[in-house]
């Protein structure tokens, strides 16, 4: 069967981690129709529009979409893309997997944690606006609609997936109503999955409690401001941003991504690493249902880690972004087949 995915290069390091990620892709033997087309200031060069009728209308048609990083003007500007297409597609909920990879040197070994982020709404809904000279507003909406959905995505995951633990990340010691709202939704959701225990932290606090002891957390469910930087946070704990991978997943579509942004500072020069970006087309070739080849990455990728010196510098190796993707796909030319039944045993 050939997959037909809506392929994003993006700015920055994108153009480079993205093409080290098809390659890998296309050396599973999976087929893959790749629709590809750039969005952000590039698109608006080409097309006169941020993110181009055509790129929306392929979404519609696979959707399935593989992202690089996009850049956003600081303070100005267009508004975020990512951002844009979370909400135009209710790719509601942003999964993001924080797991250690063999060989990486980290503060904690064996992290395990997985962070629910509300994607659609929060002070991410951009509405701001100047009251009079001097005062500008920025609002924070929050639906029980979404509210509700997230939560139901957290649970329902956590019961699929054989997880214990589910925290609720807020501030509502002082965003009384709409912080209120998120974990009253969150409780309501979580009386029917009896198996899974539930408690809420403040976000402040979720920050030190992580540094100090991140195993006392399972999974977090959060809104999408909390959820940005905590990601981000977690990130460090198994080595940082390159090694990251996240999905965009809605009702009708799923748009998959690294955690990390352009990289403007290592851009061009062959030594972004590649691993969010192969880590995060993983899921989405479970997504897909091809689990023997999203297994086949996996291990190849921890064989390369193992071995250490064909992964990239900013994680101890002596590889460039493309020599790294060249030896996962030796690796997984070497490693014995699996086929999907035998897989889904293990
Ligand atoms: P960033 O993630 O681009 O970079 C932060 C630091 O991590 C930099 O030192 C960078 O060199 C390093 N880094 C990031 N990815 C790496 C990789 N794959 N390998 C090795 N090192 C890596 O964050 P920053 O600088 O805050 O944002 C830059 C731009 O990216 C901004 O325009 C921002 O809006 C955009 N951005 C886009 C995102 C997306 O498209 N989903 C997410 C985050 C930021």
């Amino acid at each position: 069967m050939q997959h037909k995915v809506t392929l994003i290069p993006g700015d920055g390091i994108g153009p480079e981690v993205m093409r080290a990620a098809v390659r890998v892709l296309e050396a599973t033997g999976v087929k893959f129709e790749w629709e590809t087309f750039q969005a952000g200031a590039d698109a608006y060069e080409k097309y006169h529009e941020y993110i181009p009728k055509e790129l929306i209308a392929s979404i519609e048609r696979t959707r399935v979409g593989l992202k690089g990083p996009i850049g956003t003007p600081v303070g100005g500007g267009f508004s975020s893309i990512n951002v844009e297409l979370r909400k135009r597609f209710e790719l509601y909920a942003n999964f993001r997997p924080i797991r250690n990879l063999p060989h990486v040197p980290t503060r904690y070994p064996d992290v395990d944690l997985i962070i629910i982020r509300e994607n659609t709404e929060g002070l991410y809904s951009g509405i701001e606006h100047e009251v009079v000279p001097g005062v500008v507003e920025s609002l924070k909406i929050m639906t029980e609609k979404a509210c509700t959905r997230i939560s139901r995505f957290a649970f329902e995951y956590a019961r699929k997936n054989k997880r214990k633990k589910i925290h609720a990340i807020h501030k509502a010691n002082i965003m009384k109503l709409s912080d209120g709202l998120f974990l009253r939704c969150s409780r309501n959701v979580g009386k029917e999955y009896p198996e899974i225990t539930y408690a809420e932290h403040i976000v402040d606090n979720t920050c030190m409690q992580l540094v100090m002891n991140p195993y006392q957390y399972d999974m977090l469910l959060m809104e999408n401001l909390y959820g940005d930087i905590i990601s981000d946070l977690c990130a460090a704990f198994v080595g940082g941003l390159g090694l990251v991978p996240s999905a965009n997943i809605g009702e009708h579509g799923a748009i998959f991504e690294a955690v990390h942004g352009t990289a403007p500072d290592i851009a061009g020069k062959n030594i972004a690493n590649p691993t969010a970006v192969i880590r995060s087309s993983l899921l989405m070739l479970r997504h897909l249902g091809e689990h023997e080849a999203a297994h086949k990455v996996e291990q190849a990728l921890e064989e390369v880690f193992r071995k250490g010196d064909s992964t990239t510098k900013d994680i101890g190796g002596k590889a460039g972004t493309s020599e790294f993707a060249d030896a996962i796909i030796a690796a997984m030319d070497s490693a014995p087949a699996r086929t999907n039944a035998e897989v889904a045993r293990t």
